[in-house]
């Protein structure tokens, strides 16, 4: 594949890492007929789908929003790689009706699991459409880190509300359907059978620091070596923003 021209948020830096370290390794595209393929799904207007496009991958895009499907399309045109980006309508917990099954060398889903119907038909159907080998990139919303910014800018009944609920939500207004503890979401992910291999937490203190608003010299950077130094360090980790899991499906 070719260079890794593009990158998307600097937030994301650690599952851009984890991710394209996944794709480089040779030994998983030999466990798949066919080209490498990669699957995101609630891949929404391409922010991993077309950054992997332009390293030379084709990414599949399954998603229920007739918009986000729109806006993926336009910013793959716009980036020249329409070729290598394929959008689906759908949702994650029909993606067996959609991909073929045992054919995806990686699937990704990205802060998704927090908004579907099942997390566990999800995980369940991932499981499914990823090649003996393959691997499934999980990137869910963690309740420890949402429930420390809140406390830390005083929001003290917010933090409660989060601590307290049993799905981790901040009331009815609320745009998530669930924020995953920790253990929650390694435990759900290594439901489906799969592997996990790689944890990491994303934005360990980004959401509770001034320095990635650049409030002073050298700040930004500060932050994101310190990000680098604690993602994949417990108990670190584990009061980040997301919670980021690598698991593989065995083979044989
Ligand atoms: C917060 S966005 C994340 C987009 C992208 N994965 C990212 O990380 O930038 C959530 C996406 O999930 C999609 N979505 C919502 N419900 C879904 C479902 N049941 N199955 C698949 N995708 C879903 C939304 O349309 C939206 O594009």
């Amino acid at each position: 594949m070719d260079a890794l021209k593009a990158v998307p948020s600097s937030r994301l830096a650690v599952v851009w890492s984890v991710v394209t370290g996944e794709l480089a390794r040779p030994m998983d595209c030999d466990t798949v007929e066919g080209p490498c393929r990669v699957v995101d799904v609630g891949g929404g207007t391409g922010g991993f789908a077309v950054p992997l496009a332009q390293a030379g991958y084709e990414v599949t895009v399954v998603d229920p929003s007739p918009n986000a499907l729109a806006g993926l399309t336009r910013r793959a045109a716009d980036a020249g790689v329409a070729e290598r980006v394929t959008a689906v309508q759908g949702d994650t917990d029909a993606l067996t009706g959609l991909v073929e099954p045992g054919s995806v060398r990686l699937v990704l889903c990205h802060s998704v699991l927090e908004m579907v119907d099942s997390p566990q038909l999800s995980m369940d159907a991932i499981a499914s459409v990823l090649a003996p080998g393959g691997a499934a990139s999980i990137l869910g919303a963690n309740r420890v880190g949402a429930v420390l910014s809140r406390a830390l800018i005083g929001n003290l009944s917010a933090a409660m509300a989060l601590l307290n609920d049993p799905d981790g939500r901040v009331g009815e207004r609320d745009t998530l359907c669930r924020r995953f503890d920790p253990e929650e979401l390694v435990t759900l992910v290594a439901s489906g059978g799969l592997t996990v291999e790689q944890r990491h937490g994303v934005q360990v203190l980004a959401d509770m620091t001034p320095g990635g608003r650049d409030t002073e010299p050298g700040a930004a950077q500060a932050l994101r070596e310190f990000e680098a130094a604690t993602a994949a360090l417990a108990p670190y980790r584990d009061i980040a923003t997301h919670i980021h899991v690598l698991a593989r499906k065995p083979v044989g």
